[in-house]
C-alpha cells in the first residue's frame, strides 16, 4: 500500500521502516506523508500497539530531507516542506506509545532530526549522525534546532549544527544522544528486547511517565512535578496499578491489561 515505507506488527511492536535504500531513506514529502499517514491510522488506533521501532532500509537510517527535491522548490514551498516534517516530527514526540529508533547508519539532517523525535535511540556501530545543513544554506527544518540542544546541551548542539560536526556512535554515546551502541548484527535484535521489555510494562505508567517528562522539560520543576503528581494519580486509580502491586506481593509476572 506504501511506496516508500513499510510497516508491521509482531508480537505487540510496531515496524515502521523508512525503505528508500537507494536515496539513502531521503525524507521527500511522499515519505513524509506516508509516515503521517501510518501514524494516523496504523499506530494511533491501534491498541494492542505500545511500541514502535523506526529504522532505514539497506546502509542509511536516512540521510537527511531529499535535497534533489528541495533544490527545485520555489521559495513559497520551503515553509510547506518544514512544516509537514515537523508535524510528522511532533506526531512522533507527542504520541502516548514509545518510539525507539534504530539507527543502522546515517542519521543525517532529517535523519537525525527523526531519531531525535523518538523516545529512544539505539545505534549500531556503523551509525553516523549530524546535521549538516548550513552547508546546504538551510537551518536544520525537522526540529534539530530545538530536539539536540535538549538532548546534548547548548554547546554540543552548536558544534555540531554550527560547524556542521558529525558524530560517530561512540561519540554519540558519549555526549548522550545515542543510548546504547552495538554491533550491525546486533541492533535489531536488541531493539527488539527492548521494545518488548516496554510493551510488557503497564501501558498506562509509561505513557504517563513519556508526557510528565516530555511536558516537564518545557517547564519548571515545580510545574513538572505537579504534572508528575497528575500522572501519578490517574496511574494510582488504573486496574494495572492493582495488577502490578498484587503481582509484587504475590511474587507472580504481572499481567496487565491497559485498563
Ligand atoms: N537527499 C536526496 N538524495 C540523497 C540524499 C538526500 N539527503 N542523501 C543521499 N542521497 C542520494 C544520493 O544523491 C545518491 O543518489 P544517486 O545514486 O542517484 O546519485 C544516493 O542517495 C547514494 O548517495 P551517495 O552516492 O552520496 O552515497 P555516499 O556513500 O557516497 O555518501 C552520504 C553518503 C555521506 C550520506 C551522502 O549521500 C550525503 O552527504 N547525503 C546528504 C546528507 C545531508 O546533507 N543531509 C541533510 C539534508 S538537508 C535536511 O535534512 C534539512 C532538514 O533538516 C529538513
Amino acid at each position: 500500500m506504501y511506496e516508500n515505507i513499510l510497516y508491521e506488527v509482531k508480537d505487540h511492536v510496531g515496524y515502521l521502516t523508512i525503505n528508500r535504500p537507494k536515496a539513502l531513506n531521503a525524507l521527500c514529502t511522499a515519505v513524509l506523508e506516508e509516515i503521517d499517514d501510518c501514524l494516523d491510522t496504523k499506530i494511533a488506533p491501534d491498541n494492542d500497539v505500545h511500541v514502535v521501532v523506526v529504522t532505514g532500509a539497506g546502509r542509511a537510517f536516512v540521510a537527511g530531507a531529499d535535497i534533489s527535491e528541495m533544490q527545485t522548490k520555489p521559495v513559497l514551498e520551503g515553509h510547506d516542506y518544514t512544516e509537514l516534517g515537523h508535524k510528522v516530527m511532533d506526531k512522533i514526540d507527542n504520541s502516548p506509545k514509545v518510539f525507539i529508533a534504530a539507527v543502522n547508519g546515517f542519521a543525517l539532517g532529517g535523519g537525525c532530526e527523526l531519531s531525535m523525535a523518538c523516545d529512544i535511540r539505539i545505534a549500531s556501530e556503523k551509525a553516523l549522525f549530524g546535521q549538516p545543513e548550513v552547508g546546504l544554506g538551510i537551518t536544520p527544518g525537522f526540529g534539530g534546532t530545538q530536539r539536540l540542544p535538549r538532548l546534548v546541551g547548548k554547546g554540543m548542539a552548536k558544534y555540531m549544527i554550527l560547524a556542521a560536526k558529525n558524530v560517530k556512535a561512540d561519540e554519540a554515546l558519549r555526549i548522550g544522544l545515542v543510548q546504547q551502541v552495538v554491533p550491525a548484527e546486533e541492533l535489531m535484535p536488541t531493539v527488539e528486547k527492548l521494545a518488548k521489555s516496554i510493551a510488557a510494562k503497564a501501558p498506562i505508567a509509561v505513557q504517563q511517565s513519556k508526557m510528565a517528562i516530555n511536558n516537564g522539560m518545557n517547564t519548571d520543576l515545580r510545574t513538572g512535578c505537579r504534572l508528575e503528581i497528575e500522572g501519578f494519580q490517574q496511574c494510582f486509580a488504573s486496574e494495572d496499578r492493582v495488577e502490578g502491586m498484587s503481582a509484587f506481593v504475590e511474587k507472580r509476572d504481572p499481567v496487565f491489561q491497559n485498563k
